[in-house]
């Protein structure tokens, strides 16, 4: 059993190396899991380039996080920004960010790539995730991206997330899964620093934020790993990484048992309204329910739920909106909330939050239909533009081609 300065001590000094070398690990760049994290080319154009090289993330939690203009978002084991620098966009010029990391070298790191994207609205602190260096009940969202794995104690990180969210803050955690590893595997420093030895199991994960206090824990995607990722992350000499092979690791007997997924849950509480989070494949029924409902168009959302928000309150979603998207435009779409839950500005929380996700996506124009509420859109910056000039990428959808162009509104806003 390794102590826990031990586990600490080597995953300090495997991430210093690795930021050291300027690339992924052992200069295979990018890194192993973050080759299969799930960001858009659009969304990391414009970071500066050292932050995507030195990024070692195993998913995409903002991808996940309705994170609004305004909030506060904290970014546990930061690394070197990357996703500091996105959530930055998402939060604005009057929200904040804080990046907290153990890894000295990655918070210099840090700093210099927010310094070349221009963000001042990001802060990173050095700390350890067990004793976070954060005020408590001041954050709205914690976002973590392939970090807790590397914790010895992983009850005290979960205790430190519950008592720095603001009750009704939520948290989105993407992080290395496993089940079932073998013995050598758990008990090797270097596999611990690799992300395998410390991994849990989704069970395990769920569970344990389930005993800190958190509410609506729920697993939202899951990233594979194939047997090469597998392969490189456990060492294995022809992989492509593996700073020092992890002695009796072999990729063979971990194939199927390692994988990313990302976990959500919210701090109980506040009486702050729903909260704003993407849409998963389980809430497709729920937003279909909405539309017809309000006698809205429902072709296409199923094909786009990956664009789309849900407002959940209470554990149901009370309503939701989407887009769709073509390189960098959109037609924003589906902004429906439920009867008894209106006049409590949702939709508006509910669409700023759209756009704060199309931005992120690349997004520089957005188009809208509606009969009904045109006065709330110009109250949002969209004006009336003629049919005309919808881009050819957005005809063919149905929701242009299937309302009617007299009574409805066509209107844009440049993001
Ligand atoms: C796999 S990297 C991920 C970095 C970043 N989240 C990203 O997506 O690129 C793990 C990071 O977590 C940091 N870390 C590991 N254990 C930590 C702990 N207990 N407290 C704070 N930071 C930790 C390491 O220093 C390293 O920067």
């Amino acid at each position: 059993m390794r102590t826990e300065e031990e586990i600490k001590a080597a995953v300090r000094a495997r991430y210093t190396q690795a930021v050291q070398e300027g690339s992924g690990c052992c200069g295979s760049s990018p890194s192993v899991t973050f080759q299969a994290a799930g960001y858009g080319v659009d969304e990391l154009k414009d970071l500066p380039p050292q932050a995507v090289l030195s990024a070692f993330g195993c998913g995409n939690p903002l991808a996940f996080a309705g994170v609004e203009p305004g909030q506060t978002v904290l970014d546990i084991g930061s690394g070197a920004g990357i996703d500091c620098l996105l959530a930055a966009e998402r939060v604005g010029p009057a929200g904040r960010v804080i990046g907290v990391d153990m890894t000295p070298e990655m918070l210099r790191r840090a700093e210099a790539n927010a310094a070349a994207a221009g963000q001042t609205n990001v802060e990173f602190r050095l700390g350890e995730a067990e004793r976070l260096p954060v005020t408590d009940a001041s954050v709205d969202w914690i976002i973590s991206n392939c970090v807790i794995n590397l914790s010895p104690d992983k009850p005290a990180v979960f205790r430190e997330i519950h008592r720095v969210l603001r009750p009704g803050g939520r948290l989105l955690i993407s992080d290395v899964v496993a089940e079932g590893l073998p013995e050598p595997v758990r008990a090797d420093l270097t596999a611990w620093s690799s992300c395998l030895a410390g991994a849990i199991s989704e069970g395990q994960y769920v569970a344990g934020l389930a005993a800190a206090g958190f509410a609506d824990v729920r697993v939202v995607s899951r990233l594979p790993y194939e047997a090469g990722q597998v392969a490189a992350l456990a060492g294995a000499p022809e992989g492509a990484c593996g700073c020092g092979a992890a002695s009796g690791v072999r990729a063979e007997d971990l194939a199927g048992k390692v994988w990313s997924a990302s976990f959500s849950a919210r701090k109980p509480g506040g009486a702050d309204g729903p909260t704003v989070r993407a849409a998963g494949a389980g809430d497709l029924p729920a937003i279909l329910a909405l539309l017809e409902e309000a006698r809205l168009p429902t072709a296409g959302v199923a094909e786009h739920l990956g664009d789309f928000l849900v407002a959940e309150e209470a554990g149901t979603v009370v309503g939701g909106v989407g887009m769709e998207r073509a390189g960098e435009v959109a037609l924003f779409r589906s902004l429906v909330v439920r009867p008894d839950a209106r006049h409590r500005g949702i939709g508006e929380r509910l669409f700023r939050a759209l756009e704060a996700v199309a931005r992120a996506r690349g997004v520089k124009r957005a188009y809208l239909l509606t009969e009904t509420i045109e006065a709330r859109c110009r109250a949002w910056e969209f004006t009336r533009v003629p049919r005309e000039t919808v881009p050819a990428a957005l005809r063919s959808s149905p929701e242009l081609t299937g309302c009617c162009p007299a009574s409805a509104a066509l209107m844009a806003k440049d993001l």
